[in-house]
């Protein structure tokens, strides 16, 4: 077993862990130590850790198996586990802001969950900072627990027992770009999914939704929705629910999407960002918390 080193980054969330090399995947007993304290900690950040993508998507297997992303413009060319959020194509070179793959990635900077427009949602993500940026692009991660437990009455009672719409398509209209064909909307069709959801490991509740593919809420007119929805995304984005991720070379961080909500800060477009990202398929729909 690994003797690993714990160090906590925020109060709200998140550990460094080091003592670990994840050039091979860490024996079953790490692997439970790693699990623990990602349950507690819901990020976990792994410095220094100089792996290739196989040795990355070895890694993520220990945790569940993964999704392969459906549109070809994200995934890697090479091995089609790798999502990339990426300003720098498989052929390692720059693209321009306007390049579709690069507009669709700098969706990131808007507050959200991975994979949660699935009728399973992925369970995480772990990304690997290839090529990181100097002039900004930090990961923002807040606590949706945390969120959850702290949401004044006025907008807590305003969500109960509600769903919200999750539509991968959503995206696309935020960023001006070129709207879903029926062929592709028709291998991601919206899904409603519980805005109170509980954990399947950790049995708490936590506030789910994910922004940037979130436009309508169930049985609420869309102004009211829009206006809830970023009432609850500006409560979520207090800096006491967020640890920021200031990123060094081939740090690899892992974060739980169930319970956390993410984004990237600006950063110059001319300045290379290249990060892997591997995301854990989800086995099961969202459990809504009992009324
Ligand atoms: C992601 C993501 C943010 C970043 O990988 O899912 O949103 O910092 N990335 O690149
Ligand atoms: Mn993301």
């Amino acid at each position: 077993m690994s003797a690993l080193t714990v160090r906590e980054l925020h109060p709200a969330l998140g550990v460094e862990i080091t003592g670990l090399d994840l050039r091979q995947p860490p024996d079953p007993a790490t692997m439970r130590q790693l699990h623990d304290l990602w349950m507690r900690h819901l990020v976990l950040v792994y410095p220094s850790q100089d792996i290739d993508d196989a040795q990355h998507i070895a890694f993520s297997r220990c945790f569940g198996g993964l999704e392969v992303h459906h549109q070809a413009i994200i995934r890697s060319r090479f091995l089609p586990e790798i999502f990339r959020v990426s300003n720098v194509n498989d052929d390692g070179v720059l693209m321009p802001p306007d390049h579709p793959t690069v507009r669709q990635v700098a969706l990131a900077q808007f507050w959200h969950t991975d994979s949660s427009f699935r009728t399973q949602p992925s369970i995480g993500s772990i990304l690997h900072g290839v090529e990181i940026s100097r002039t900004g692009g930090e990961t923002h991660f807040t606590n949706m627990y945390a969120v959850y437990e702290a949401l004044p009455a006025s907008l807590k009672n305003q969500l109960r027992g509600r769903r919200a719409l999750h539509d991968f398509g959503h995206l696309h209209k935020l960023a001006n770009l070129k709207p879903l064909t029926s062929e592709e909307r028709a291998a991601m069709p919206p899904v409603w999914q519980p805005m109170e959801r509980v954990h399947p490991v950790t049995k708490r509740i936590s506030l789910y939704i994910s922004p940037i593919y979130n436009d309508e809420i169930e049985g609420m007119q869309q102004a009211e929705a829009r206006q809830l929805l970023s009432d609850l995304q500006a409560f979520a984005a207090e800096p006491r629910f967020i640890y920021p991720h200031r990123w060094e070379p081939h740090d690899i961080v892992q974060w739980d999407n169930r319970c956390t909500m993410h984004q990237v800060t600006p950063f110059d477009p001319g300045e290379r960002r290249v990060m892997h990202r591997t995301t854990i398929a989800g086995t099961e729909p969202v459990l809504a918390a009992a009324a």
